[in-house]
């Protein structure tokens, strides 16, 4: 790949940004390069620069006006709230996410807002990652689409997002401080291509660092990531923010690529700015390149608001309910069950239909403007008939007391009724920001209900409403499963209209639904050590291993039902400028491949279907998957409607990462092509040869234990192998550092005290808590580092005390005696 020069920045800025930054006093500009507050930065009025508001996101907007918080606790002014990125990519629609993206730029438009902090493209490595919920995809192709186009509708109205979070942060348990040990090719194929395509097609305002490290180095402060590849390879212009609190080393974060410290720190990293600009640790030319780009993001963001800014209210609702439909996946219908009529006796069974989850918890949690429950959204249907032919029980108990009364009133409703809906899914305590999940199995209490339930009562409709896949043990047992995610505040309308057929389901998973968590290839090293994670099984992430290792999965990704069915025919491939009857493509003169086909609806209701595109290199001389999924295309036919479709392929997407010569790499050799309604569901294919810019080489034999996946095998050898070098040793976690976790000191006097002193301190506002959000607080605090209580304590707790206090904690009498600094690593 070819890298991009990006001029020097400095001359690159606005003649207004140029000029500001001769006119700045180095204590402005040190100033700039911290947050003012929790959300806002720095404003200078002397020179007319506001102080600009930036909010999470990014399924909606959690703008604070009160007390701040990142994790989610404290409240935010109502916004309309979309369903989380795994729905969303489940609707593979990137004109729907354009849509959503737009929607959140008027509220932020209304609100005064600038940037509005997401989306995230974090690779869902493994199903249990506590956050994968707010991420889109395994697949990065996917992920990259749906990211492009959320933001391309946000920032075309004038406001920024925050490409997030840059990068290889793929679990939540120690992610303050875990060192990603990765191989070269992985990461550029797998985890880095999201934020590539996205920071090359949208320039977003901002890209948030992630607060782990790769390779021994903070993402904050990481140059091989924020200056070599983002600015110089990829031509990133705009501004690097910390995640909150992940800032590290300020003045190295400055140096290496890092514009902005994300919230305020008080004055701590201001200070240190200006006397590392005093004794010469850091260049005033150093410092100008990275104010210049928080200036640009503040003039750019300057005049954005009218006003008479506003957004309504209900259409942004009934925006919503259309993304909750198209990312509503039916996973099974069989013999037809669904759609239902309205006609039908149905029970309603589950809290969650009168409690609905719809969205996950930590920084991305909101207020809704409105709240749909499932319940009534069904009745209201059902009585739109004139009938009041639907009764409902709870089920089970989401706070999972077992209680055999509770399914006795099932089992009683269910005989009385012709169809069966039970709405099951996973507790907020199951997954949210902070922690990962501990396995895949849906609660108890839910399982026990379906197992009493399948056996003797066969109209069942299953509804799931979570972030992520889960085990169901009862798969086979059923005749209907709907995937509804969490769907957002209009979720339950969108899923009563699937199940009696208003709407015609056509979404599809953005993620393979394995059978038991121990086929996944990642599990072994999931999610590593405190101190470091280990991405052992390459790129067999995901479908890429399953696919190819033909391990048998529950559902596999892209697949998803609808009404009517579909007909694919007449595959042909053609380059840009010329038919090409001998299937040959020679790479190195011609970019673009033109795939295309026919698609027919060939059932009796209008639906939209997502064809899917994937590629596989017959005999490469790394190991590559079978099918790599390079393209698709959402459309909506009338029943006997065709229309031909087309996609396009270009040079890279034939290509591997070679990590000998650090470049992408096309071999000359026989590629398939195949067109699928899901990764094993192919309808059409066909072989092409490529002539790449290298000759097929011969497999690398250090390599052979990668070339067919063996999920779990892989020693430390093999990976040594792939990474080139030796696994470095993880860091101890004694003696106490200021990178230290509550989690790894709170068994000391001092440390248990911080923890019950801070955990009041973040939870005293909030009067009564469940026992669940109780859970979620503990172990998002138990994450938090010594470094973090100071940053974020906005000077309130002065450095040199912590460093007294950690000297103490490891009984380091002389160290405190001598007034001596801490490490931090
Ligand atoms: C999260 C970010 C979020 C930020 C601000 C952090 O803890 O990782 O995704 O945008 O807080 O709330």
């Amino acid at each position: 790949m070819s890298t991009v020069t990006v001029p020097s920045l400095i001359s690159a800025y606005s003649a207004e940004t140029k000029k500001l930054l001769s006119q700045l006093t180095l204590e402005e500009k040190a100033k700039l390069s911290s947050g003012k507050d929790f959300w806002r930065l720095q404003g200078i009025e002397r020179f007319n620069l506001p102080s600009i508001m930036v909010t999470d996101g990014p399924h909606g907007l959690r703008k604070q006006p009160d007390d701040s918080d990142h994790i989610g606790l404290n409240d935010s002014v109502p916004a309309t709230c979309f369903p989380t990125a795994s729905g969303l990519a489940a609707s593979w629609n990137r004109e729907l996410l354009a849509e959503v993206g737009n929607a959140l730029a008027d509220e932020c438009l209304a609100e005064k807002v600038s940037v509005l902090l997401g989306p995230g493209v974090n690779i869902k490595r493994n199903p249990l990652g506590g956050r994968n919920f707010e991420y889109f995809s395994e697949d990065p192709y996917l992920s990259g689409e749906m990211s492009i186009a959320w933001i391309d509708g946000l920032q075309s109205k004038g406001i920024g997002c925050s490409l997030k979070h840059y990068a290889v942060n793929n679990h939540e348990s120690s992610r303050m401080i875990t060192d990603v040990i990765i191989d070269e090719r992985t990461l550029r194929e797998i985890y880095l291509p999201a934020f590539e395509f996205s920071v090359k097609k949208t320039q977003p305002w901002t890209v948030m660092s992630a607060y782990n490290k790769v390779d021994g180095t903070y993402l904050a402060e990481n140059r091989k990531f924020l200056t070599d590849i983002l600015q110089q390879e990829w031509g990133y212009q705009g501004l690097v923010v910390t995640d909150w609190g992940g800032n590290h080393n300020r003045v190295l974060g400055i140096k290496n690529g890092q514009g902005l410290e994300m919230p305020s720190s008080g004055d701590i990293n201001t200070n240190r700015i200006i006397r590392a600009v005093k004794c010469g640790d850091l260049s005033m030319e150093e410092l100008d390149k990275s104010v210049g780009r928080v200036l640009d993001l503040i003039i750019r963001s300057r005049d954005a608001f009218q006003p008479t800014h506003t957004f309504s209210v209900d259409s942004h609702h009934a925006l919503a309910r259309k993304a909750a439909e198209e990312a509503s996946v039916l996973l099974k219908n069989d013999g037809g069950l669904l759609p239902l009529s309205t006609t039908d006796n149905i029970a309603v069974i589950g809290e969650f239909a009168k409690n609905t989850r719809y969205q996950g918890s930590g920084s991305s949690q909101i207020i809704p403007t409105k709240l749909e429950q499932p319940y009534d959204a069904i009745a209201k249907l059902i009585d739109s008939d004139g009938l009041s032919n639907i009764c409902y029980c709870k089920g089970y108990h989401l706070d999972e007391t077992e209680d055999q009364q509770l399914i006795s009133e099932a089992l009683k409703i269910a005989q009385n009724s012709d169809k069966v809906i039970v709405i099951l899914g996973l507790p907020t305590s199951y997954e949210s920001e902070g922690f990962d999940r501990k396995h895949m199995h849906l609660p108890k209490v839910q399982l026990d209900l379906i197992a009493a339930l399948a056996p003797v009562y066969e109209k069942l409709v299953i509804v799931l409403q979570n972030g992520s896949p889960v085990e169901l043990p009862f798969a086979n047992q059923v005749p209907a499963i709907l995937e509804a995610y969490l769907g957002g505040q209009a979720g339950a309308s969108a899923l009563a209209n699937i199940i009696f057929g208003q709407v015609n389901p056509s979404g599809k998973l953005a993620e393979t639904f394995p059978v038991s968590i121990d086929d996944v290839p990642s599990q072994p090293w999931f999610p590593g050590e405190s101190r470091q994670v280990q991405y052992r099984e390459s790129i067999w992430v995901g479908y890429r291993y399953f696919d190819t290792a033909e391990v048998p999965v529950l559902f596999p990704f892209g697949h998803g039902l609808s009404y009517t069915t579909f007909e694919y025919s007449d595959l042909t491939i053609q380059d840009n400028h010329k038919s090409n009857d001998e299937n040959t493509f020679d790479l190195t003169s011609v970019d673009d491949i033109v795939v295309s086909f026919n698609l027919k609806n060939t059932g009796n209701m209008t639906g939209a279907e997502v064809a899917q595109l994937y590629i596989g290199q017959q005999n490469s001389s790394v190991h590559r998957p079978k099918k790599e999924l390079k393209n698709f295309a959402k459309v909506s036919l009338a029943p006997g409607e065709s229309q031909r479709i087309t996609m396009q392929l270009c040079k890279r997407d034939f290509a591997f990462w070679c990590s000998k010569n650090h470049k992408w790499r096309v071999e000359t050799d026989q590629f398939n092509l195949f067109i699928g309604a899901s990764i094993s569901d192919i309808r059409l294919c066909d072989v092409i040869s490529i002539q790449g810019d290298n000759p097929k080489g011969a497999q690398d034999v250090s390599l052979s234990a990668y070339f067919s996946p063996k999920a779990q095998n892989y020693t430390e050898q093999d990976f040594q192998n792939l990474l080139g070098k030796d696994i470095p040793p993880a860091l101890p976690s004694k003696p106490f550092q200021l990178n230290s976790t509550m989690r790894e000191v709170k068994d000391t006097w001092i440390g248990g005290k911080l923890f019950q002193i801070g955990f009041n301190k973040m939870t005293e506002k909030l009067g009564e808590m469940t026992e669940q959000d109780k859970l979620v607080i503990n172990a998002i605090f138990d994450e938090m580092t010594l470094r973090q209580l100071v940053a974020m304590s906005d000077g309130k707790f002065k450095p040199k005390v912590m460093d007294s206090l950690i000297h103490i904690m490891n009984k380091d009498w002389i160290k405190l005696l001598c007034g001596a600094g801490v490490r931090s690593e």
